[in-house]
């Protein structure tokens, strides 16, 4: 009888799908935390927002709000087994507390990012073969910048590579929980540290790339605004994939047996090294020919390759550099991608192939708009912002937050801390006491007060 109970159970698992072992769920994971926000994001915002003091209170925010809220949507997901408006719906202590909401603001938020997400990604791709050609290096930036622009405001080129990029997302997804998302991070995270740590070589050996290591690692704290500390938050968020159910659904699949406490810190500072990497791979070079790094989004796409066209053998350096960016978006993509697509499949009883041709169908609809955004809807502005930077703004600075802010309550002060020490001692296996005491406080008091924080102040909502 028992036997039946369990053999019925593992038919369900394996119908809905899950990773195949830990090291393939810690890899997965992290595959969808290292992506764009390390090699495009991260390197811009700590650019633009000073250097190194930007990058501590990012560091702050990854540990007293990022990796709480990781822990708490792994934990969810992993309970329930269940995409993420369902397991907000069947952990709910009650039918009449509507917690599936988040999940639905999560769907929300996977289509605005993705929208803007598959665009740069398109740049990326377009940038590795345009870089192979030679056909953008320069060592004048405003040339580069040309080139660039050129490229942006095509409306069908920006369409051609942001369609790509999706029918790659589309064609790994299809093939599965375990045989796509597994299988493919499984080689593309070896394959991200090797071009990483080529790239890092050829930057940290320039001559002057001292400047670049200085402005990484010496903080000058008079930079940091408000808006700039929610920016950071915004980056941890955005860096961990948090606050919108890809972590619940992904959870979903991590096998009973894996430690949440030690592998979501695993996940968390092995993104953090990421792109740390990825700053000493930018900004010594940056520094050592005389460029500025407060370039903004176009740091990557203007700056870096003007870079690259002044070193010996740029062009080479410049396709790899390209190539890992690709290689990072793209396991991020899956994992945002995943979210509605877990969703249709088991609500809807959608075959698994049926749903992610359609939700990436939906997706390059919408993401039209982003990629037309320098083009033919230039002239749709919304705060101040295009769609593209609205879309950015909107999912990092309010809806991620938004998201982790109650997924946290949720945990905190909902669900129950009994079921919280069970999920993260494996039922009583594991003997981490203290760290369960010591995430109890922090997930009721400490990360919902900083996230509320920060969030009202950033928007400009509080009267201080
Ligand atoms: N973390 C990814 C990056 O840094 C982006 C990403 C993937 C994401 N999944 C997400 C961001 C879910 C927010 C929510 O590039």
């Amino acid at each position: 009888m028992n036997n039946s109970i369990e053999a019925n159970k593992v038919k369900a698992s394996m119908s809905r799908g899950s990773f195949a072992t830990a090291l393939g769920a810690f890899v997965a994971t992290l595959g969808s935390a290292v992506g764009l926000g390390n090699i495009w994001k991260f390197p811009y915002l700590t650019g633009a927002n000073g250097g190194a003091a930007f990058i501590i209170i990012y560091v702050i925010s990854t540990l007293l709000v990022g990796l709480p809220v990781m822990m708490a949507e792994i934990m969810l997901g992993r309970k329930a087994r269940a995409n993420a408006i369902a397991t907000m719906n069947k952990l709910s202590p009650s039918k009449r507390q509507p917690w599936w909401v988040i999940g639905a603001m999560g769907a929300l938020a996977a289509f605005l990012i993705m929208a803007f997400y598959s665009e740069v990604a398109g740049w990326v791709v377009a940038y590795i073969f345009k870089s192979s050609f030679g056909s953008i290096l320069s060592t004048n930036p405003e040339v580069t910048s040309q080139a660039f622009s050129t490229l942006v405001v095509d409306p069908i080129q920006s369409l051609f590579w942001q369609w790509l990029v999706l029918a790659v997302v589309c064609v790994i997804l299809v093939r599965g929980v375990s045989k796509g998302i597994e299988a493919t991070t499984k080689r593309l995270i070896p394959l991200l540290f090797v071009l990483l740590l080529i790239v890092d070589i050829r930057s940290l050996t320039l001559p002057g790339a001292g400047e670049g290591i200085k402005f990484l690692f010496s903080p000058d704290f008079s930079k940091i605004t408000a808006a700039a500390v929610l920016t950071a938050l915004g980056l941890a968020f955005f860096k961990l994939s948090i606050g919108m159910g890809t972590m619940i659904t992904y959870g979903s699949y991590w096998p009973d047996g894996q430690n949440i406490p030690t592998s979501t810190a695993r996940v968390m500072f092995s993104d953090l090294l990421v792109s740390i990497l990825a700053g000493l791979a930018i900004f010594p070079a940056v520094f050592a020919f005389g460029y500025e790094p407060g370039a903004g989004p176009s740091l990557l796409f203007i700056t870096i390759p003007s870079v690259f066209a002044s070193m010996p053998f740029g062009n080479i350096f410049m396709v790899l550099f390209f190539l890992l960016a690709a290689v990072a978006a793209t396991g991020a993509m899956i994992s945002l991608v995943e979210v509605p697509v877990a969703f249709l499949n088991e609500q809807f009883k959608m075959s698994r192939s049926k749903a992610t041709v359609l939700t990436t169908v939906a997706i390059a609809v919408f993401g039209s708009s982003a990629a037309l955004s320098n083009s033919l809807l230039a002239g749709v502005q919304l705060f101040g912002m295009n769609l593209f930077d609205l879309y950015d703004f909107v999912s990092s600075n309010i809806l991620l937050p938004l998201g982790g802010l109650l997924i946290v309550i949720f945990v905190g002060w909902f669900w129950g801390d009994d079921k919280v020490k069970a999920a993260l001692s494996n039922n009583g296996s594991l003997k981490n006491q203290a760290i369960i005491a010591a995430y109890t406080v922090i997930v009721k008091f400490v990360t919902p007060l900083l996230v509320l924080v920060v969030m009202l102040r950033g928007l400009n909502l509080l009267p201080f």
